[in-house]
C-alpha cells in the first residue's frame, strides 16, 4: 500500500511531534525533512554541492536541533537547486510500500501535491517560541525573535514557499495538548485509510 501523509506548517508548531506520533500508530516511516536543509545548512562549502552530496552521516550530526542549524537551513533552502537536489530523494520515500508520513514546509504544496492527507500544523509565534525555548533554553525573546525570522523569510521565499495547500485540514496546536494535536491527526488519517 502506498500511502502518505504529509504534514507541513511554522517553526515549533508540534510537526514533528505529530508525525511521529502518527508514524508509529499506523506503521508508518517518517521523513523529518527539515533534518535536510538542517544538514545541508551545517554542512559548510557550497551548499548545492552539500544537498547533491548529503549523506547518512550528514544526517547523523548531533548539532541538528540547534538554533544555529535553524536559522542555517532556512538560508540554503531558499536556494532552488538546493531544493531540486532534494526532491527526489522525498518524493521515493513519500511512496515507498507500507505508508509514509514526511513533515516540512513544502510537503503537500509542492513535493507530494497528490499526498492522501495534508495537515497544516500551526500555532501562534509566542506559543511556539515558548515550547522552542523550553527545549533550547537561553532567552525567550531571543528564541521568539529568530523564530519570527525564520517564519517570515520562509513565508516569502519565490520557490515552494510555506503556505498551506488548498486541500490541506488546519490544526492550530496553540491551545491544544499533545495528546489532543495527536489525536486530531489520526483521526484524518483514519477517514481516509483505504478498508
Ligand atoms: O516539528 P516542529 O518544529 O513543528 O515541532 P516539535 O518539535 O514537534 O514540537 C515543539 C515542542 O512543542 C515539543 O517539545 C512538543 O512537545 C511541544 N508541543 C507540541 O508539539 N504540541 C502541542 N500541542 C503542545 C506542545
Ligand atoms: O523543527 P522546525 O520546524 O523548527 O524546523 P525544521 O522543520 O527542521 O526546518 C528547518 C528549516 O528548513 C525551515 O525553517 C525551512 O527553512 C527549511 N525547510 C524547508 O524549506 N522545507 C522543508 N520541507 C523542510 C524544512
Amino acid at each position: 500500500m502506498q500511502f502518505t501523509v504529509a504534514i507541513d506548517g511554522p517553526a515549533a508548531a508540534g510537526k514533528g511531534t505529530i508525525s511521529r506520533a502518527v508514524a508509529e500508530r499506523f506503521g508508518f516511516a517518517h521523513l523529518d525533512t527539515g533534518a535536510l536543509y538542517r544538514a545541508v545548512g551545517m554542512k559548510g562549502g557550497d551548499p548545492v554541492e552539500a544537498a547533491r552530496a548529503l549523506s547518512p552521516e550528514d544526517l547523523a550530526r548531533d548539532d541538528l536541533r540547534t538554533m544555529e542549524a535553524g536559522q542555517a537551513a532556512s538560508k540554503v533552502a531558499v536556494i532552488p537547486e538546493v531544493r531540486q537536489a532534494l526532491l527526489d530523494y522525498q518524493r521515493d520515500f513519500a511512496r515507498r510500500a507500507g505508508g509514509a508520513v514526511l513533515d516540512g514546509r513544502d510537503i503537500g504544496t509542492v513535493i507530494c501535491p497528490d499526498a492522501e492527507v495534508k495537515l497544516f500544523v500551526t500555532a501562534s509565534a509566542e506559543v511556539r517560541a515558548h515550547r522552542r525555548w523550553l527545549e533550547v533554553g537561553g532567552e525567550e525573546a531571543q528564541v521568539l525573535a529568530e523564530v519570527r525570522a525564520r517564519d517570515e523569510r520562509d513565508m516569502t521565499r519565490a520557490d515552494a514557499p510555506l503556505k498551506p495547500a488548498a486541500d490541506a485540514v488546519l490544526i492550530d496546536t496553540s491551545g491544544m495538548s499533545v495528546e489532543a494535536a495527536v489525536a486530531a491527526a489520526c483521526a484524518e488519517v483514519l477517514a481516509r485509510l483505504p478498508g
